[in-house]
Parts: C-alpha cells; structure tokens; sequence
C-alpha cells in the first residue's frame, strides 16, 4: 500500500519533472529566471496557479512578462478545464483520516478530508493541538482502520508539539510509537515568513519519498498576528495570508493532502445572543478553508465541536473526550 501511494506520488513528480523547466520556457532567460528562483518558482505548476498581482510583487517583473509566464506555464502543463467526469474522477482519490472519535468523524463526513483545508478554532484548552496530533498518528494507519498509510508534516508555532504525547496516542492506536515518530516531521517556525518558507519546502520533502498525506499548522495565525499589530497593519497581514492560503490550497491539490489548521478565537462583545467568540483571520480565512470547526470546552475531559461551514455538510454539533489515550468519544 505504501509503495503504491509512493509510487502516485513520484508519478506526479515525474511528470512535473518531465515537462519544460523555467529555464527554457518561452520568453524566459538567464535574468528572469534567477528572478523567478529567488521568488521561490522552481517548478511550472507554482508560476501557472499564482495570481499575476502576486507573482509581480513577489518577483519584481513587468506586467507583460508575467503575464506571458503564467500563460506559458499553463500552456506547458496542459492546464484548463476540467470536465466534469474529470473532477468526479478528481473526488474519488478523496481520502479521509479518522479522528478516532466517531462522534468528530460523524459531524466532519467520515474524517479530515484530503484536497481540503480543515479549521479548527476555539479558545486555551479547547483541543485543537490534541486533534492535531491525534491526525498526524492517524494518518499512519492503514486504510482499513481509518488512515492513509502516510506521513504527516507538523509546523509548531506554539512550541506545543510533545513527542511523549504522540507516543501515548500511538500506543493506544496499536502502533509502534518510535516509528510513528519517525514518520512526523516537526518544525518549528519562529516568525510568519519562516512559517510560510517552511510550507513550501513541503513539495522537497515529497520529492524525497516522505510520503506527506497531512499537514498541520498549529497555529495558523499566531504569528501573523503577533507581527502585525495594530489596524494600519491589517491590510498587509491579509495580503500575505490570502498568498499563505493559496500556497496551503495548491498543496492540497498537487498532492492529494490534507491540511489541518487551528486558529485563535477574539471576544466580540458585541454579540448579546450565543456565543460570543468567532475566529481570527477574517473573510480571507473564512473563504479558505473547506471546513470550519469551532471547538469548546465542556466539563473535565469533554468537549463539543459545531460544524461552522462546510461545503456540503449540514451543521451540527458533536461530543468527544480528550483522554490519555488521544481523542476519543468517550462513555
Ligand atoms: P491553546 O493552544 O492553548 O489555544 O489550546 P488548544 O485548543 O490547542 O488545547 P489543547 O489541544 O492543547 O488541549 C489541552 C487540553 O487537552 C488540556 O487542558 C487537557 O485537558 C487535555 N490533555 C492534554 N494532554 C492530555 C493527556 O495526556 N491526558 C489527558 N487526559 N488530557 C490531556
Ligand atoms: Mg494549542
């Protein structure tokens, strides 16, 4: 099964590989290329799925030449549309990883999906770290049992990943917990910028053969937010986390991953009626992610999680624990 998902992988890579590089795509000479290199386009698929605005801010090049770029590279990779067949072909290769609580699976429609980016917010202590963990275990385990035979990157913006932990929760899983470990890399991302370069050294980690079915970054907005104070900031922090989210996105897509995300709650004193807390990020965030849960702390080890949005899912709300053994449904 592994070998098989590896394979997928490296054909995907083969025929990213086998296509034009940027060196020799039309219109494209020594300059731009090291342009477009010390931008951080190494490969045609990031230039073809990348906004023209972004990729002039991001490399410095005229408009016309962008332009061409991105024409050229969508061109090269045969991009277009997409019939419908195709994309129905497209959400077969959908995988999902358990949340080992059934309850949590339930309310998400069978687990964290590849090809998406889930989001779960919700205040200190709520579960959103033990999730995150609980699916880079899960993730590992064979399809059978609710995983996807995968490796899981973990970007730590809190310094809260524990390996005593994954430990716990491996050996609850039935799995060996030194090699549950092995197969997590963890990197801890010390400002916005290390955050978003250590995203995108994830395609290099695959092309490698670590075998990535899950991300998580937890949080997603700590640092954004801690970097940016102030409101003559929030246009330039949105800015660069609508070209965050779409790098998470293409990730999803080009490799058939999924993305768990957790984010912060702000007070809004406002609201009189229900609970008055919403997530941090704004409509930028809203819009990206595929699921949006919000998560709360109920009595001892219980908590409840309410499905906020999802593109087909009804709302609802679920009940599981927080135990020693990982995230569970509880009695
Ligand atoms: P912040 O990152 O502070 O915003 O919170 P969070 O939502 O990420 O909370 P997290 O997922 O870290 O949950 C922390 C809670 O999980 C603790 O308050 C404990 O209730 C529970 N927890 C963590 N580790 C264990 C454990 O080993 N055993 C048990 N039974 N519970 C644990
Ligand atoms: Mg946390």
């Amino acid at each position: 099964m592994i070998e098989e998902e590896t394979k997928k992988v490296e054909e995907i890579i083969e025929k990213d590989d086998s296509e034009k590089t940027i060196d020799n795509l039309p219109g494209v000479g020594e300059k731009i290329a090291e342009k477009l290199r010390n931008a951080g386009y190494t490969d045609l698929m990031a230039i073809a799925v990348t906004p023209q605005s972004i990729l002039m801010e991001e490399t410095n090049l005229g408009d016309t030449t962008c332009r061409k770029i991105i024409q050229a590279s969508r061109k090269e990779l045969k991009m277009g549309f997409m019939s419908g067949a195709e994309l129905q072909k497209k959400r077969l290769e959908v995988g999902k990883i358990t949340f080992t609580s059934e309850n949590l699976n339930k309310l998400l429609g069978g687990g964290a999906e590849t090809q998406a980016i889930t989001e779960f917010y919700g205040g200190f202590g709520s579960g959103k770290t033990q999730i995150g963990l609980q699916l880079a275990v899960n993730v590992q385990l064979p399809k059978s049992k609710g995983g996807l035979n995968g490796c899981a990157v973990f970007i730590d913006t809190e310094n809260t990943f524990r390996p005593k932990r994954i430990e716990m929760m491996a050996e609850a899983a039935g799995l060996n917990p030194k090699k549950v470990l092995e197969n997590i890399k963890i990197a801890r991302a010390f400002s916005s910028d290390h955050q978003m370069l250590l995203t995108e050294k994830i395609p290099e980690l695959i092309k490698s053969g670590f075998n990535v079915k899950l991300v998580v970054i937890d949080s997603l907005m700590g640092l954004f937010r801690a970097e940016y104070i102030g409101r003559g900031t929030l246009a330039a922090r949105q800015q660069k986390l609508n070209r965050y989210l779409h790098q998470l996105q293409r990730l999803t897509d080009r490799f058939n991953l999924a993305v768990y995300i957790t984010n912060q709650v702000m007070s809004k004193p406002d609201i009189f009626f229900g609970d008055p807390t919403q997530a941090i990020g704004g409509h930028i965030l809203a819009h990206a992610s595929t699921f949006r849960v919000y998560l709360r702390k109920s009595k001892g080890e219980r908590r409840v999680a309410k499905m906020v949005d999802s593109p087909c899912l009804p709302e609802g709300e679920a009940v599981f624990h927080v135990t020693d053994q990982g995230i569970q449904d509880g009695e």
